[in-house]
């Protein structure tokens, strides 16, 4: 499966729909403090509004959604802010970075996101079937390479039939792109070793955990990352 650019992938914006995006992204900056509203000021300029809205797109309007090491908060607060019927679960094993997504939370008011510390390796659905949708923003990669399978069994477990999953990492087949996202998580993290995989290697896992892929996104952002995004759904029993 070849990554479609992601113009091709986008509706087109309304001036009116794109003040929206902007004048919640500016909110949400806002609701940071110190390095924190930098590094916000920056994801949100490497993950671009027609990504977003992709994300935003698929993943239903109401019910259940979790966001796999949702870091800080950033996305999480906005799938949240989007659309109120969503219950928004983040999770986190980073306990400092929870805290400043509660606080962020509160001061914009959004009641329809919690934020969890969870290791995602070991996470299981409560209640198998329950999950409308699921993102996993950066994370799979920075989890050992043998977990992922794990990891997505559990997820195809707790997703309800029809549910989506949305996958947006790096794609290791351009290699000099990925050297500089190998840099940039040394840089983030201290840590040297990181699980990435090629595009066609991401749908394959998502394949093989009886979650196919419907659509992948290949985008570049103004920095060197060879980002690739993969929208993947439970197949039903029928
Ligand atoms: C590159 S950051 C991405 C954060 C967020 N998804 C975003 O896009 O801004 C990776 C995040 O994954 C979290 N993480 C790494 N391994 C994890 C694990 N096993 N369980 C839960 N979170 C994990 C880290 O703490 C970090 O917040």
């Amino acid at each position: 499966m070849d990554a479609d650019r992601l113009t091709r992938n986008s509706a087109p914006f309304t001036p009116e729909r794109e003040q929206d995006h902007n004048a919640l992204v500016r909110r949400i900056i806002r609701s940071y403090h110190g390095i924190i509203r930098l590094y916000g000021t920056l994801r949100f300029g490497i993950i671009p509004l027609a990504l977003l809205d992709i994300i935003d797109s698929r993943l239903p309007r109401e019910g259940l959604i979790f966001d796999f090491g949702c870091g800080f908060g950033l996305f999480g607060l906005y799938m949240a802010a989007r659309h109120p019927g969503r219950k928004v679960i983040g999770l986190d094993i980073d306990a400092r970075r929870l805290a400043v997504a509660r606080r962020s939370a509160q001061r914009l008011g959004i009641t329809n996101a919690t934020f969890v510390c969870r290791d995602v390796r070991d996470w299981t659905a409560e209640q198998p079937g329950s999950i409308g949708g699921l993102y996993c923003l950066d994370v799979l990669h920075h989890c050992p390479r043998e977990a992922a399978r794990g990891i997505l069994a559990r997820v195809h477990d707790g997703l309800s039939e029809g549910g989506v999953v949305i996958v947006k990492d790096i794609d290791a087949a351009h290699r000099i792109e990925t050297a500089f996202a190998w840099l940039m998580d040394v840089l983030v993290s201290g840590r040297t070793r990181f699980s990435y995989r090629t595009l066609g290697q991401w749908t394959e896992i998502l394949a093989q955990s009886g979650l196919p892929p419907r659509d992948v996104v290949g985008f570049r952002d103004w920095l060197p990352y060879p980002h690739v995004l993969v929208v993947a759904a439970k197949r039903g029993q029928g």
